[in-house]
């Protein structure tokens, strides 16, 4: 069966075009697999994740078109979302509207990382994202929110470094990955599980200065990219010693060296 004839995976058809589409993030494939990877590892791992008891936080909503698919039909999830763009969170409030799951799913304008300090914040265990991972020597690009720093990773490690017992992220092959998964392993994080899919580069990453900082990065050994490709894989990390360890599975889905 084609994916894409299910009602239920409206998540993989390509969004309508916005007037003004560099204020939301839009990647249509990128967010199906960022939201099909968390709908499978939240249910596949739900006696270790506790998400049915008190839900997950989410960096970085975007326009919730995503995982509101995801909330749509996994009635016991609920997502505090936070957003620091504001045409994201009004975007992300119309998506939420639409799919009738503004009981189950807020998204609030500001820095997820304040938020998660917050006492709110700390009363919840599980992280998720696809957060910004541009890596550029400055944040003066198409869509400023979407920067991840110099190597394109300091979001995510942001995140590693935030205290949630299990984080559910997006990890791309050019942002420095090994760094990542080492900070993680170092923080006390296992990789439970993942799924990863190639990727076109897409708009952002075709932006002249990010490309040559991608092929500059990957020049350097910090990452993996094709001509035209890269990988990103979409990873549960969780401090429980429970889980079998897959970060090397994961490293050699990203092609880094042995
Ligand atoms: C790659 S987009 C992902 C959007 C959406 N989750 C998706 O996959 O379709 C990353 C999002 O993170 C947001 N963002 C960047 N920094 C943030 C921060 N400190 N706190 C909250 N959101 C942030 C950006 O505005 C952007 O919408």
């Amino acid at each position: 069966m084609d994916l894409r004839d299910s009602p239920d995976a409206a998540v993989l058809r390509p969004p309508p075009a916005a007037p003004d589409s560099v204020g939301s993030f839009e990647c249509a494939e990128e967010s199906a697999h960022y939201a099909f990877s968390v709908q499978l590892l939240l249910t596949q791992y739900a006696s270790l994740v506790p998400w049915r008891q008190e839900g997950v936080a989410e960096l970085g909503s975007g326009d919730a078109r995503a995982i509101g698919q995801v909330v749509r039909t996994q009635p016991g999830l609920r997502v505090h979302g936070t957003d620091i763009s504001a045409t994201s969170v009004q975007r992300a409030r119309e998506s939420i509207a639409e799919l009738g799951v503004a009981d189950r799913y807020t998204v609030e304008l500001g820095d997820f990382f304040e938020w998660a300090d917050s006492p709110a914040g700390q009363r919840i265990a599980t992280a998720i994202a696809n957060p910004p991972y541009l890596p550029a020597p400055d944040g003066d690009l198409l869509m400023p929110e979407l920067w991840g720093g110099e190597h394109g990773n300091d979001l995510v490690l942001r995140l590693l470094k935030a205290g949630f017992e299990h984080v559910l992220v997006a990890l791309p092959s050019y942002s420095d990955p090994a760094e990542t998964l080492s900070t993680a392993a170092h923080l006390g994080y296992r990789v439970a599980n993942f799924l990863a899919m190639g990727l076109e580069f897409g708009r952002y990453s075709r932006e002249p200065k990010v490309l040559r900082h991608i092929q500059q990065l990957v020049a350097e050994g910090r990452g993996w990219a094709g001509d035209d490709e890269y990988v990103v894989a979409v990873a549960l990390l969780t401090r429980s010693p429970e889980v079998r360890d897959r970060s090397d599975q994961v490293r050699r889905a990203l092609q880094l060296p042995g």
